[in-house]
């Protein structure tokens, strides 16, 4: 078994794996956007076992995890999310589940700096229940009630990403750094050095806010129409 990115190429399977395994479904653009805006974070199994005979055969994929960072995050504080995960009957508990899940998680601290994971769960889906809470040690923070189309309830889970962090030690170092507005290291060389030996004192840079993304309004992010301009 490979777990590999997932790659644009996946997304018919992603979303056939989809449509399989759980109720919720969602348009290809949906799967798409996930790819490549944080295409670091999401993954799939691959069944490597009978490898395509010609180059024109699909991957045999068994299992994905669908993930994102949380764009406008209510609390201001970075995490990631979990859109959607299955994994195809023929092979379950095999652990695979909990490898995706492993494998994004680690994503999102390495890339976005997420500080934890949230997800929603239905009531009454108890495999994923006991993968999140025994397996992976997600809490249980709430209960949203009619949170499904068919009206079931949610859990909402979230895992603190801190042991994680702890074990990349670039995380924490550069974080710490950064607050405490240290310098990136020693100037090298003579270009480095003040006169009288002491260290040159930087230019203060000028900083101005731009915007980005969702901030520039869909305005911003529409192809505009030339042609209506004569
Ligand atoms: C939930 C699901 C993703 C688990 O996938 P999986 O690859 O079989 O899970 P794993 O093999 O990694 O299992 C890890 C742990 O999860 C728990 N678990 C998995 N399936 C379980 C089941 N049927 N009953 C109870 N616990 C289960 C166990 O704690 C298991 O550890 P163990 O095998 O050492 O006891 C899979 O059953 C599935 O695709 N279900 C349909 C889609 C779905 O419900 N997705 C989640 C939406 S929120």
């Amino acid at each position: 078994m490979d777990i590999r990115r997932l790659e644009p190429r996946d997304l018919p399977l992603i979303q056939h794996a989809n449509l399989e395994n759980l109720p919720e479904n969602y348009f290809m653009k949906y799967y798409l956007y996930h790819a490549l805006s944080w295409p670091q974070l999401s993954y799939v199994a691959v069944d490597v076992s009978r490898p395509p005979r010609t180059p024109y055969d699909y991957p045999k994929i068994v299992g994905y995890v669908l993930a994102k960072m949380e764009e406008e995050p209510s609390d201001g504080v970075p995490h990631g999310h979990i859109t959607s995960l299955s994994v195809m009957r023929t092979h379950r508990r095999l652990g695979i589940a909990e490898k995706l899940m492993r494998q994004s998680q680690l994503a999102m601290v390495e890339t976005f700096g997420a500080r934890y994971v949230s997800l929603h769960v239905r009531v009454s889906n108890r495999a994923a229940i006991h993968l999140y809470t025994k397996t992976l040690g997600f809490d249980q923070e709430k209960t949203e009630t009619k949170y499904y189309a068919d009206g079931e309830d949610a859990f909402c889970m979230r895992l603190d990403l801190t042991p994680i962090r702890d074990q990349i030690p670039d995380q924490n170092g550069d974080d710490a750094a950064e607050e405490a507005g240290e310098d990136e290291g020693e100037p090298v060389g003579d270009a480095g050095k003040a006169e009288g030996g002491g260290l040159p004192s930087r230019p203060k840079e000028q900083l101005r806010k731009v915007k980005v993304g969702r901030a520039l309004g869909v305005q911003g992010l529409v192809e505009k129409d030339e042609s209506k301009h004569s």
